[in-house]
């Protein structure tokens, strides 16, 4: 296939993407993309002769989420005023993005350059029954939680938003940020959830001090999603001030290091992940397993050790929990991708 046609081809798929998860603007303005952009400018001529893999390169949503992030700053004021509240229209959509694609230029360059990168606020919302079952089953001890692929972290502060969970309330009640999922089954244990110390690792942290990082987050949010917006806004408020401790790195020599600290007496060591593990490569994914099983053989009661995992499990997402000593897996929910809902099938 011509580089043209994988590219028109990949817009197209992402439009179709976008239309099932929730947003019709995006959808729209991928497949207006994919019919009729042109050579006239030169981002059209940099994303038509696209030298990667256009789909794998998440190029459709490179593009949107810099047309989105100049519209935010003020950039591109006709289109956007096109840009959601305003109603859809196709039409006038196209004609205005084919102008901004002009305009902008250079400015588009640096958000095709590299992937999109995601920090998905709602998740806590799946992460945080599951924390409450480690504390129930620790006798809410305090926690030492350490997370991979961590993105800016924000969902390894989740401990700072407030939850209605199943009717369990969790957190903290003052919370500008509320996450409230679509909950099936019994509620989770109302056990205290006490963090006393978190660090993270990404490849690439993002730092919610820096405005371009913070930019980066609510530029790649589609732009109809008003609800993940708000979220994401607040939840940079409640964690800039004091943000988690990140460091920059590969995960699986990270968790090694850090499983080799001694384990502080009284305390649970937790490591989290969220919809990190696939973007592993392999040989890593099987890593974190085999690192978490040998240092979950050397727990005992007094150093005990918890696993927790929100990630693709075949074609659905699940939350397990492997607690150690004794190193039972359990599924404790399936869930929504994003946190909007959560099937509870722990007692
Ligand atoms: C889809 S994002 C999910 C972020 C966050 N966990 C969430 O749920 O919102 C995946 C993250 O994993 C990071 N990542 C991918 N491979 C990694 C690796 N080998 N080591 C550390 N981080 C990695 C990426 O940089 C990205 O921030």
């Amino acid at each position: 296939m011509a580089a043209e046609d994988s590219v028109r081809r990949a817009f197209a798929i992402q439009a179709g993407h976008c239309a099932r998860l929730g947003s019709p603007f995006t959808a729209s303005l991928c497949g207006l993309v994919a019919e009729w952009l042109d050579r006239r400018s030169a981002i059209g001529c940099r994303i038509l002769d696209w030298p990667g893999p256009p789909e794998a390169d998440a190029l459709a949503l490179r593009l949107c989420g810099g047309l989105h992030a100049l519209v935010r700053r003020g950039r591109l004021p006709e289109l956007a005023i096109l840009y959601p509240p305003a109603p859809l229209d196709p039409a006038a959509l196209w004609d205005a993005t084919a102008r901004a694609l002009d305009e902008a230029g250079a400015d588009l360059d640096p958000w095709l350059d590299g992937p999109p990168q995601t920090n998905e606020v709602a998740r806590s919302g799946v992460l945080m029954p599951g924390l409450m079952a480690v504390a129930a089953a620790t006798g809410e001890r305090p926690m030492i939680l350490w997370e991979i692929g961590a993105s800016a972290g924000l969902n390894l502060v989740l401990d700072r938003y407030a939850y209605d969970l199943g009717g369990v309330a969790a957190g903290d009640p003052a919370a500008p940020v509320r996450l409230v999922p679509d909950w099936t089954g019994p509620p989770p244990p109302a056990a205290r959830v006490a963090v006393a110390a978190r660090r993270g690792v990404d490849l690439n942290p993002l730092d919610l001090r820096e405005a371009s990082h913070r930019e980066r987050l609510v530029a790649y949010i589609w732009p109809d999603q008003r609800e993940r917006l708000a979220r994401m806004e607040a939840a940079i408020a409640c964690a800039a001030e004091t943000p988690p401790p990140l460091d920059r790195g590969e995960a699986t020599a990270w968790l090694a290091d850090r499983l080799a600290e001694p384990p502080q007496p009284g305390t649970v060591r937790v490591v989290q992940h969220s919809i990190a593990l696939q973007y592993f490569p392999p040989a890593g994914q099987a890593r974190v397993g085999a690192l978490l099983a040998e240092a979950g053989a050397r727990a005992s009661p007094a150093t005990p050790l918890a696993w927790l995992a929100y990630e693709f499990d075949g074609s659905a997402c699940a939350l397990t929990l492997t607690l150690w000593p004794g190193g039972e897996r359990r599924i404790l929910a399936s869930a929504h991708p994003h946190g909007q809902w959560l099937r509870w099938s722990a007692a």
